[in-house]
């Protein structure tokens, strides 16, 4: 079995044998944070915003960080190792731990759980490639700390399977009348050659691959970081989603109506070049 070794507190073990209690606080409350991050060639992609964004969510929910920085590069360094190198995504999940009872406030004294996996990074078909993805809109019924990477995603996972009952790749989630994220991927809209994404809040997860995006999207064109309508996404030129395990990709359907011309636009195949571009750069260069 490929990614057959995981990590789970303080061990490396087959993935098929790991168990945990279910009195973990990331099964009884999703009590629990997480990062995804993409490994090149053996090489983690922007480790620091991943590690920095777990420290945050583990700050915000009030978590001691079981490791600093460089402990996390070690151990995930060693995960990589161990299952063979070269690319695949890394997944890291810190719980508040566990006690023997079900109570809401913290237990005292509770250890952290740590678990990390790697798994397959997902490739762009040259199918999906020439023909971009298909989106549907849902209303935003989520909670409001979406800036905090939980794995409380229930409604995450209920809007994603109602695009794919939908036939759809993704589903966007709109409150009101502003444009926010995919159900795990950020969004960019592109209209007259400018790209508008919307800024961070409590209502969206700051994407680490948005940053990117925003980064190679200031070389090619004009960039706005502001509030998005969603009369702007109906009438954009081309529309963009993002996130660690896929970079950043085009769809051209939404609500299935053609976006622009219908097929992956200009901007995004120069943002799509920049991005190879980039990742060669970084080409033997330490991740952290
Ligand atoms: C809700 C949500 N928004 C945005 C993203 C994209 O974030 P990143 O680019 O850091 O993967 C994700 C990724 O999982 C997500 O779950």
């Amino acid at each position: 079995m490929p990614y057959a070794i995981c990590y789970l507190n303080g061990e490396f073990q087959p993935l098929a044998e790991a168990r945990i209690s279910p009195l973990d606080r990331g099964f009884l409350f999703a009590d629990s944070v997480y990062e995804v991050l993409p490994v090149f060639d053996g090489r983690m992609f922007r480790f620091r915003e991943h590690f920095d964004r777990l420290a945050r969510s583990l700050r915000e929910i009030r978590i001691e960080s079981p490791h600093t920085h460089e402990e996390w590069l070690a151990l995930l360094e060693e995960l990589i190792r161990r299952n063979g190198g070269g690319t695949m995504y890394v997944y890291v999940q810190v719980t508040r731990g566990m006690e023997f009872g079900r109570n809401h406030t913290f237990p005292a004294g509770a250890k952290p759980s740590v678990f990390a996996l790697a798994s397959q990074l997902p490739t762009l078909t040259p199918e999906l490639r020439a023909t971009g993805l298909t989106a549907i809109t849902v209303e935003d019924f989520r909670w409001g700390r979406c800036d905090i990477k939980s794995t409380a995603l229930l409604a995450n996972v209920l809007a994603k399977q109602q695009a794919a009952d939908a036939g759809a790749h993704e589903a966007i989630f709109i409150r009101g009348d502003d444009v926010l994220e995919g159900s795990s991927t950020s969004i960019f809209v592109i209209r007259n050659g400018v790209v508008a994404t919307p800024a961070n809040s409590n209502r969206i997860l700051p994407g680490t691959t948005r940053d990117v995006g925003l980064e190679l999207a200031t070389g090619v064109m004009p960039v706005e970081v502001r509030s998005i309508r969603l009369a702007e996404l109906q009438a954009a030129d081309e529309v963009w989603i993002s996130a660690a395990t896929r970079d950043v990709v085009p769809i051209t359907r939404i609500d299935s109506k053609p976006v622009g011309t219908g097929k992956p636009g200009p901007y995004w195949q120069k943002l799509e070049a920049a991005f190879a571009d980039l990742r060669k750069r970084l080409e033997g260069t330490p991740a952290l």
